[in-house]
C-alpha cells in the first residue's frame, strides 16, 4: 500500500483501477470525513436518537465507519450504531490492518475483525461490510437507513453509483427522517437526489470547498438550495441515467 499524505497530515491511498484517490488531498482525509460526512449527519440526527442505521457507500479505507464510531463514543456515548457498507474490493479490506490511520479514528479491534471476517459487533456498534457491487448488495436489504454517506469515486469514474436509478434505490432505503451527505457539488447529482423528493442543502466549510446534504426533513441551520430555480437556469444539466452509462462502472 503506497500511502499518500493529505493536507491535514492524515494518509489516504490511490486506486489504480479507478484512477482516483480515496479522499481529497487538499481537504485532508480525516478533515473531509469529519466535515463533509460525520459532523453534519450527527448534528442533524444524533441528539434525539437511541440508535442510528448508517449506510456507508462505500467502505474503502473505512474512514466514515471508523469516524462515526469514534465520534459517537466521544459525543453520544449511549447511542447505538448499525453500519452497513458495500465494498467491491475485498483484497483492499483484507489489507487494511497495515494502513496508518489517524489516532482520532484508529480502532484496531474493529479493523482486524473487518479485515478477517467483514463484520464487527460489540454491545453498541455493529458493522457489516458487504463484499460485491453496491447496487446488488442493496437489493437484498430490507431495513431502512437514517444516514447515507455518499462517498463513491467521482461521477466521471464511477457513474453507476450516481445515476437517477441509483438514487431512487437509495431513497427507497431511507427512513422517515433521513439524510444523505456527499462531497459532490455537481448539479446533475443534486437533480438526481432532488427528483426523489429530497430537499438539497449546501454545507459551507472553513478553508475547504462546500459539500452537499440531501434530506427528507427540514434542516433549519443549513442553506437550502432553490432547486427549481437552479434547474430553470441550467436546463441542459440532466442527471445521469443507467442507459447512458452502460459498460462503465
Ligand atoms: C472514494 S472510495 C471510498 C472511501 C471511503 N468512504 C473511506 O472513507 O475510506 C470509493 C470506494 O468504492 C468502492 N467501489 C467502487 N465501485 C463500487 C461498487 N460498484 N460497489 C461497491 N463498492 C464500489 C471502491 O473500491 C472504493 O473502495
Amino acid at each position: 500500500m503506497t500511502k499518500i499524505y493529505t493536507a491535514d497530515g492524515s494518509y489516504t491511498l490511490y486506486d489504480e483501477d479507478f484512477g482516483e484517490h480515496y479522499h481529497s488531498l487538499t481537504c485532508g482525509a480525516l478533515g473531509e470525513t469529519m466535515q463533509k460526512h460525520i459532523i453534519p449527519a450527527f448534528n442533524a440526527l444524533a441528539k434525539d436518537a437511541d440508535e442510528l442505521n448508517i449506510l456507508d457507500i462505500c467502505f474503502g479505507l473505512g474512514f466514515n465507519t471508523l469516524a462515526s464510531i469514534s465520534y459517537a463514543k466521544q459525543h453520544y456515548p449511549r447511542l447505538k450504531l448499525n453500519i452497513f457498507s458495500p465494498e467491491l474490493n475485498a483484497a483492499l479490506v483484507k489489507r487494511l490492518v497495515s494502513f496508518s490511520y489517524p489516532v482520532e479514528i484508529k480502532n484496531i479491534e474493529l479493523i482486524k475483525s473487518i479485515s478477517e471476517r467483514f463484520i464487527f459487533e460489540d454491545e453498541r456498534y455493529s458493522v457489516t461490510v458487504a463484499i460485491g457491487d453496491a447496487r446488488e448488495s442493496l437489493r437484498d436489504i430490507d431495513r431502512k437507513f437514517d444516514i447515507v454517506y455518499q462517498d463513491a469515486f467521482s461521477p466521471a469514474k464511477n457513474p453507476r453509483l450516481w445515476s437517477s436509478e441509483y438514487f431512487s434505490q437509495i431513497s427507497d432505503l431511507m427512513s422517515k427522517k433521513a439524510l444523505i451527505t456527499t462531497y459532490s457539488r455537481s448539479m446533475a447529482v443534486k437533480i438526481a437526489m432532488f427528483n426523489t423528493g429530497l430537499g438539497i442543502y449546501e454545507l459551507e466549510h472553513d478553508g475547504i470547498r462546500s459539500s452537499t446534504v440531501a434530506a427528507n426533513f427540514e434542516l433549519s441551520n443549513l442553506k437550502k438550495i432553490d432547486m427549481l430555480m437552479k434547474m430553470k437556469n441550467s436546463p441542459n444539466t440532466k442527471p445521469l441515467l443507467d442507459k447512458d452509462i452502460d459498460g462503465k462502472r
